[in-house]
């Protein structure tokens, strides 16, 4: 399975460019919003989960944030990140994984950061495993902001099937040991000229 979703991700992005996909955006302003309303440091260890090639880690460094890391299953997404970033490039950590089995520090990161990966986990066991994951990794008092499919958002994305959330229901997978500080709605339009209801939920890991 984990093979499998590596090689669909990795198709995808030999046969789209940057801003083909249906989740391009040219900025990710509503995480940037997020993070800056939080007061999240400019030393704050970032973790951008299932980066692809978005610019979110490019506006991270523009801003002066000085911790970033990506994470992606793709090779292909990452390295296409990195050769936009030229020089920069060198000052990220750059992390090519499946999410799911990804061996990252304990209680390290200041902020968790995704924007459209975890719709995709429509089993159960993965999402439990991926909230595991957040609680493991982030440090307490850390920020977790995640972006979904909304409850009229699409039901699949990509060729996959997908999961819709509102704001409560995304906090419910998440758990007690999670706060919902914020959250908000999004109307994405695709580069197709389709529209694509997306929550972003703000929460604050109470423990680990
Ligand atoms: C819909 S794209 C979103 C990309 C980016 N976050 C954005 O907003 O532009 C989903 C991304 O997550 C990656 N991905 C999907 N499942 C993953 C997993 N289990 N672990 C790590 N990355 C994953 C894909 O390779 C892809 O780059």
């Amino acid at each position: 399975m984990q093979g499998e979703r590596k090689q669909h991700w990795e198709n995808v992005y030999s046969v789209r460019g940057p801003s083909e996909v249906s989740w391009h955006k040219p900025h990710l302003g509503n995480s940037l919003s997020l993070m800056e309303k939080a007061g999240v440091t400019r030393d704050a260890r970032i973790l951008d989960v299932g980066g692809g090639f978005s610019t979110f880690a490019d506006d991270l460094l523009k801003k002066g944030y000085c911790n970033v890391t990506v994470l992606d299953l793709s090779g292909a997404a990452l390295g296409a990140a990195q050769a936009r970033l030229g020089a920069a490039a060198a000052t990220v950590t750059w992390i090519e994984s499946d999410i799911l089995t990804a061996d990252l520090p304990i209680q390290y990161y200041d902020v968790w950061h995704d924007r459209a990966v975890f719709h995709f986990l429509t089993a159960p066991d993965d999402r439990r495993r991926y909230v595991e994951t957040v609680r493991r990794s982030v440090r307490p008092g850390g920020h977790v902001i995640v972006a979904t499919f909304g409850p009229d958002g699409p039901q699949q994305c990509s060729g996959l099937p997908t999961m819709r959330y509102a704001p409560e229901g995304l906090h419910r997978e998440f758990g007690g040991a999670f706060e919902l500080r914020d959250s908000l709605l999004e109307i994405h339009r695709t580069p197709g000229g389709k529209d694509q209801q997306f929550v972003y939920c703000h929460c604050i890991c109470l423990r680990g």
